[in-house]
């Protein structure tokens, strides 16, 4: 244990205590306080705050999520600071609804119920937890999975299910899982050496990309790969929830052979009122495809007009969401309404 401080949070106005051995963010998650966040490694700047008194220690952090003079004018990442003294922060993205939303954090072992091929590169993994457990999260939330044989390395992955199973918290977590060959989480997926009825360990759940059920504007997701995981999680609760909010999700993948789930997106569009799917082939080149062609944020550009009272949910590759975000606050959509996660990976 290291000495311990006092952090006030701004504009909420609230406090928290924080050891100097842990970040405030992990201080937050500790104290059930659901503080706005990424990928909990200093890459993705969703955690970006302003330090407005008292003095942090950073650990590795990417200048593509705080650039140098960016964190000399005070600027922070909470995911990596540690305080020094007693702070004064202020959040530049909060979200009160969220920030006491928190579900506890726990830690889980599980077992490998399923795991089937979506597409050439895409898995879906079930595993079931042990013991008789169930995890409460909300839809769109995520967990880290420990790497088995890596001690104390953990990889990201959101649920495609949605949690609310009879209340209780569900027993079985749903994932999207891209290959990467050689990646130390995801290369594990390629048949030959995780097996069904092999043990895994989850921490969760984590995220904000979660519906914020007060809100009245219609929804936009953009989602491209595995990124459909936590939108279709989102679309499964809005319509276990019987929502009539206008939704429209565009997919956007390379091929006809990177399109999955298809048969369920179908349903929903069946079950839900004003719900559209669009599906989007940057790479359609003529084959027969009738469908949208090109990057996913051109579609949108090209379907939509004035995006100012929408919420939007972004996720997947990170160049893909920052694409998005530049085109939905050129269309008007304010920041506070747009919400996002960005898949970023050890190669970011
Ligand atoms: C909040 C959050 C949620 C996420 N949810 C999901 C999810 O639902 N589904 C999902 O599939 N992923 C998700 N990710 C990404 C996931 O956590 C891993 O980063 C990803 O699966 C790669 O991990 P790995 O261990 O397989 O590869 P690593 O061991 O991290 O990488 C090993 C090597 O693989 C190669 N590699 C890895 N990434 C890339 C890349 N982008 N481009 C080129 N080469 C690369 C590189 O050679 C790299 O050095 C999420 C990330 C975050 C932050
Ligand atoms: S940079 Fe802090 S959560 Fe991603």
């Amino acid at each position: 244990m290291g000495e311990r401080h006092t952090v006030r949070l701004e504009p909420v106005g609230i406090e928290m205590e924080v050891d100097e051995d842990e970040t405030i963010l992990d201080a937050a998650f500790r104290q059930g306080l659901m503080l706005m966040h990424g990928c909990k490694e200093g890459q993705c700047a969703a955690c970006r705050s302003f330090l407005l008194d008292g003095e942090v220690d950073l650990d590795r952090y990417s200048t593509f999520a705080l650039p140098d003079y960016e964190e000399q004018e005070g600027y922070t990442l909470l995911c990596r600071a540690h305080a020094l003294t007693d702070l004064e922060v202020e959040l530049m993205n909060y979200d009160e609804e969220v920030l006491r939303s928190g579900v506890p954090l726990r830690t889980l072992r599980t077992e490998i119920a399923a795991i089937e091929s979506l597409t050439h590169d895409i898995r879906r993994l079930v595993l079931r937890l042990s013991d008789g457990e169930r995890m409460k999260f909300h839809a769109g939330q995520y967990v880290d999975i420990a790497i088995p044989g890596h001690e104390g390395q953990t990889r990201s992955f959101s649920m495609a299910n949605t949690g609310s199973g009879e209340g209780e918290g569900a027993s079985e977590l749903e994932f999207m899982i891209k290959l990467y060959p050689g990646g130390h989480f995801s290369g594990l997926l390629d048949g030959e050496h995780l097996k069904v009825g092999d043990e895994l360990e989850v921490t969760g759940p984590y995220g904000v990309f979660t519906l914020r059920d007060s809100s009245p504007r219609r929804l936009v997701f953009i989602g491209g790969g595995a990124g459909m995981a936590p939108v279709l999680s989102l679309l499964r609760s809005l319509a276990e929830q019987g929502s009539t909010r206008p939704a429209t999700f565009y997919y956007g993948a390379r091929g006809e052979q990177d399109l999955f789930h298809l048969a369920e997106l179908a349903r929903l569009v069946e079950e839900l009122p004003e719900f559209l799917f669009v599906p989007a082939l940057s790479e359609a080149n003529g084959n027969g495809w009738r469908g949208e062609a090109g990057l996913i944020t051109e579609v949108v550009d090209r379907l939509e007009g004035d995006l100012s009272d929408v919420d939007a949910y972004l996720c997947g590759p990170p160049p893909m969401v920052d694409a998005a975000i530049a085109l939905l606050t050129a269309r008007g959509t304010a920041e506070s309404h747009i919400y996002f996660d960005k898949f970023t990976t050890s190669a970011d």
